[in-house]
């Protein structure tokens, strides 16, 4: 392991159960003052009852830190302020170099987990909210792959309910083949509108559009292959964007609404057996405990409604029992915008009631904001439509292939639309990741491919230039393994500071799904790194020694900022 903070924060903790005769949290963080501060003997003087800075003593006395740390101070009211020893610093980077994966272990307790993530709709344009989805279940997904979760995505496509009688009636007007052409090009949203027209203005397309909704229902033959075909065909669309955005979500991870069409009225017969069930206003509900509506009316979850149709929530609730029953999940993972929260919240609720979430099984919601346009609303084009995700990602590539070509004239034609490629998707993903998940961003072309700043183009340029720097020395990275680190200059003692913090942010962002933690991690560290070579000639150091172990302050740099961005779905041209 090489994560300082926690080494500091176990070796402090003993301190502090020591002197406070049971556990107490010594609440260590970076500080201004010195590398770190431990805040922990303030709470627990008050609970003590003893003088904060006393307590500090007393800690102080008892801790043995004097591997870990160089100098402990007593500051202000009672923190503890932590110079990290050079000594123990250089032995973490050097543990970092000489590991394949930075000497981040695996978990030795991994979870099977499962991320509901993307859920785009069939026959419907896929917006922006199921962009970020996409991008933040993705992340996510390599991120617990990484640390050795056992991971299971899962695709809940929308591909069921009462439009698709309309839809399909459209199709068969057209022609299925027409329509094929239509919906695989990703022409979704014309489509829909189409067939919605069609449906508004002519009594007699509507009326065949009801029957079609009841032959779908009833399983009729000719029905289901026409549905399927729709299907089919807005599935190859969005397999054509998940490509184009380098994501990992696949045909085999698509479970769509439909198919719990067949475990529905087993579920519900479930809830109806433990009680959960009951009927109301002609439908049969589950009211989850604790959600209340207006004039505190218990909200219901609908199992059935009252012409008998099922719907987004009794969907919900088969597929939740069947991830933890069939799926074996033990954690799951729900990104949807944050408007669905309270649907979620109701769902889990249920499936605690019902015996399936608890013991075992936890399942969290994890949603997101709002993208916004340069004038602060929701992001639309200038008509006024919901953007197309697809022209993002080309706009995105578009416009870094502009800038590769005015910042790289240097690379062949070939290798710069390779880069731009990268850093187009690159950019438009961490200006998503970057962004505390829960807030709204303002999107915003100029900075997301800004090269200054927190952006992916400035991270993936700080590692290009860290490979130069091997490249013009004409050094491999492999022949200076096993170097001594001696740290000399603040710069790199800095430097080492944050190299040494990559393990332990890796765990908290997959604990709270909070990518962003990594990205100000690795502006920071790209931020601490821009000083060291400013301060310390690498390839022109004072001595052999001092270039060595330089040089390995370069290559674990290299290596975190690609781990880092690669877990966040992000490549890193060699190159820019
Ligand atoms: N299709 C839904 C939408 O577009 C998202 C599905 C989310 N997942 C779920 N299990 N309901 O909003």
């Amino acid at each position: 392991m090489t994560d300082l903070p926690q080494l500091l924060t176990d070796r402090l903790a003993r301190a502090f159960s020591e002197v406070a005769g049971d556990h107490a949290d010594p609440a260590v963080r970076r500080s201004d003052h010195a590398d770190y501060q431990a805040d922990g003997a303030l709470p627990l003087a008050k609970k003590l009852r003893r003088p904060p800075r006393e307590i500090a003593a007393a800690i102080l006395n008892v801790a043995k830190i004097e591997d870990l740390v160089a100098k402990a101070e007593i500051a202000g009211p009672g923190f503890l302020n932590l110079t990290v020893a050079d000594s123990a610093l250089s032995r973490l980077v050097e543990e970092m170099a000489a590991d394949e994966r930075l000497g981040i272990p695996k978990t030795t307790e991994p979870e099977r987990t499962l991320i509901d993530y993307s859920g785009p709709n069939v026959a419907k344009e896929m917006h922006v909210g199921h962009l970020r989805s996409t991008i933040i279940g993705d992340a996510l997904v390599r991120l617990l792959e990484y640390l050795g979760h056992d991971v299971v995505r899962q695709n809940h496509l929308g591909d069921w309910g009462t439009p698709y009688g309309m839809l399909i009636e459209h199709m068969i007007d057209i022609g299925a083949g027409e329509a094929a052409a239509e919906l695989s090009v990703g022409d979704l949203g014309a489509f829909y509108q189409a067939a919605r027209r069609a449906f508004d203005s002519d009594p007699e397309f509507a009326d065949r559009s009801r029957r079609r909704v009841v032959l779908l229902q009833s399983g009729d033959q000719e029905t289901l292959a026409l549905w399927r075909l729709l299907v089919e065909e807005s599935a190859r669309y969005f397999e054509a964007v998940y490509e184009r955005l380098d994501v990992r979500l696949r045909p085999g991870d698509i479970a769509g609404e439909s198919s719990y069409n067949d475990q529905l009225s087993s579920v519900i017969d479930e809830l109806v057996q433990v009680g959960l069930a009951v009927e109301s206003d002609g439908a049969l509900c589950v009211f989850p405990e604790g959600f209340d509506g207006r004039e505190g009316r218990p909200l219901p979850l609908i199992l059935r409604k009252s012409d008998g149709g099922f719907g987004y929530d009794t969907t919900d609730l088969a597929a939740l029992r069947y991830r933890v029953r069939e799926l074996g999940a033990q954690r799951l993972v729900y990104i949807t915008d944050m408007g669905q929260r309270l649907h979620f919240e109701m769902v889990f609720e249920a499936g605690r009631e019902a015996g399936w979430l608890g013991k075992g099984a936890r399942a969290e919601f994890e949603g997101f904001g709002i993208v916004l346009g340069p004038d602060r609303k929701r992001l639309r084009t200038r008509a006024g439509d919901s953007v197309k995700l697809i022209d993002l990602i080309e706009e995105a590539v578009r416009r870094a292939t502009a800038i590769v070509a005015d910042k790289a004239p240097h690379l062949s034609a070939s290798e710069q639309q390779e880069v731009a490629q990268i850093v187009g998707i690159g950019a438009l993903k961490y200006a998503d990741l970057s962004n505390d998940r829960i807030k709204d961003y303002v999107f915003d072309w100029d900075r997301m491919l800004s090269f200054d700043g927190n952006t992916a183009p400035y991270l993936q340029y700080a590692r290009a230039r860290i490979l130069s720097v091997f490249r013009r020395g004409e050094i491999d990275p492999a022949s200076i393994k096993g170097s001594e680190v001696v740290l000399t200059a603040p710069e790199e003692h800095r430097l080492a500071l944050r190299l040494a913090e990559f393990e332990g942010v890796l765990h908290k962002a997959a604990e709270g799904v909070e990518l962003h933690r990594i990205c100000g991690y690795l502006f920071d560290l790209a931020t601490a790194f821009t000083a060291f070579y400013e301060h310390c000639p690498v390839l022109r150091a004072e001595d052999e020694k001092t270039k060595t172990s330089r040089l390995v302050l370069c290559d674990v740099t290299g290596r975190v900022l690609a781990t880092g961005l690669s877990v966040l779905g992000i490549s890193a041209p060699d190159r820019m």
